[in-house]
């Protein structure tokens, strides 16, 4: 029975879950693992929060509160694409960390979170029942995301159903575009964005710039809007490390996106960042979206009322964002403690001889426990993964949601726990595997 009590939408909301494994991640955080207080304790590795390095960003914060009055403008109200202030800040940053060339300020517009630019871009790059394309598996809430409020449909483009098809292969071809063009055109469907994100969420895998160039290309060609998401851009992996160093026939170095942006001016391609991720700094909100799209700009702008970054926030950040000494420094360091956390887990899956995705960036592995399901199914999936939970206390994502065809892939996040607690939740994986095996 339809409810008196909420808007028809408003029942839909209240039975669309943000995401299917939030409530235990609540639950696992309440009662965390501690060697000495509480060994038998939880290990949430489902949130992708970096926890590596906050201490670090919490005592630079402070030294800017400590040191610097409030000025006047942040108790007012600021212009909707962010404060002038702050997105000059932001763009100093972009062009010292992520790109050679200038992205200037005016092309930029701020918002609370990249989850509220996902939304807002897929309300103004596409009309309802339009499809985005996104190459599976990929992360799940770009569904609720730009589904929930702009109708979007979220298309899965799967190109490979054992990690080991992937080899060293491209991530996508141009010939499963034009493929899933065609396919989608005869469904009476319209195929109006392309997602991508580099690094990649779960797979850790990167876009070359070669790749990039060519989907660039084929986007513009077919007047579709290429939307590459970089929030884990300054996240990277040393992969020359000898423990891993043969898992990759190729040496890459990430590339951003606002690079082919700058040389190629179309109004078909985007960009998003966010500080949620490389700055460890999620409950913050700052995303980011670069455009040359003029008219885009302006319809971002007079639909941001609501999702507006607070102006202490802005104000902040535009302090940290220009401490070029800090920065160098927590760069260096977070990603030498992303390195280390990423090996840790890496150990154990070669010790398993479980099949994984060799990752050169993002928070994550992405790996296959698929030979424990006896078929490859959502149901069996889901009952494992609560074996996991229930039995050893850790709790990661299962691939329902990734839109990928093969059941049993899990994502980990190597950066939410501290060192010693990833290491007792990999004893406890590997104990799980090896039980489940005999
Ligand atoms: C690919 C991707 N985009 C967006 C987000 C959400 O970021 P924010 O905290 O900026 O809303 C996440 C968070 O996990 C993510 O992995």
């Amino acid at each position: 029975m339809i409810s008196k009590t909420i808007s028809k939408r408003g029942a839909i909301a209240a039975k669309t879950a943000l995401r299917s494994d939030m409530d235990l991640f609540f639950e696992a955080s309440g009662d965390l693992w501690d060697a000495k207080s509480n060994p038998d304790g939880k290990l949430p590795l489902n949130m992708a929060e970096n926890n590596l390095s906050w201490e670090k960003l919490q005592e630079e914060m402070e030294t800017v509160l400590k040191n610097n009055s409030i000025p006047d403008w942040v108790s007012n109200y600021t212009s909707p694409a962010g404060a002038p202030e702050f997105l000059e800040s932001v763009s100093s940053y972009m062009n010292r960390y992520l790109c050679r060339f200038p992205v200037n300020s005016s092309e930029l517009f701020a918002a609370a979170g990249c989850t509220a630019i996902l939304e807002l871009m897929a309300w103004v790059l596409c009309d309802e029942m339009d499809v985005a394309v996104i190459p599976a598996p990929s992360y799940p809430v770009y569904t609720q995301d730009i589904n929930n409020k702009a109708k979007v449909e979220r298309f899965d483009l799967v190109n490979h159903h054992e990690i080991d098809q992937l080899g060293n292969k491209e991530i996508l071809s141009l010939d499963k575009l034009e493929e899933t063009k065609s396919q989608l055109e005869k469904e009476g469907k319209r195929f109006k964005l392309l997602l991508l994100t580099n690094p990649d969420n779960p797979t850790g895998r990167i876009f070359t710039n070669g790749e990039l160039d060519n989907i660039s290309n084929w986007c513009i060609k077919n007047e579709i809007h290429l939307v590459v998401n970089e929030i884990y851009a300054l996240s990277l992996i040393d992969t020359s490390h000898p423990l891993i160093a043969n898992d990759y026939s190729y040496q890459l170095t990430f590339k951003s996106f606002s690079e082919l942006m700058h040389l190629k001016e179309s109004p078909y391609l985007h960009l998003i960042y966010g500080l949620s991720k490389d700055l460890g700094s999620s409950g913050f909100r700052v995303g980011i979206f670069h455009t040359k799209n003029e008219l885009v700009l302006k319809a971002l702008m007079n639909l941001n009322g609501p999702h507006m970054v607070s102006n202490l926030t802005q104000w902040l950040f535009s302090k940290i964002l220009l401490n070029h000494d800090f920065l160098d420094s927590y760069i260096t360091t977070n990603q030498k403690k992303l390195s280390r956390s990423y090996l840790t887990v890496v150990k154990t899956l070669k010790e398993l001889n479980l099949p994984y995705i060799p990752a050169r960036g993002s928070l994550f592995s992405w790996f296959d426990l698929g030979e424990l399901l006896e078929r490859n199914t959502k149901e069996l999936e889901t009952e494992l993964w609560m074996s996991l939970y229930k039995e050893e206390g850790v709790l990661l994502t299962p691939a329902d949601g990734f839109g990928h065809s093969k059941f049993g892939q899990f994502r980990l996040v190597h950066t939410y726990l501290q060192e010693e607690a990833l290491v007792e939740a990999m004893k406890r994986i590997k104990r799980f595997v090896l039980k489940r095996r005999r």
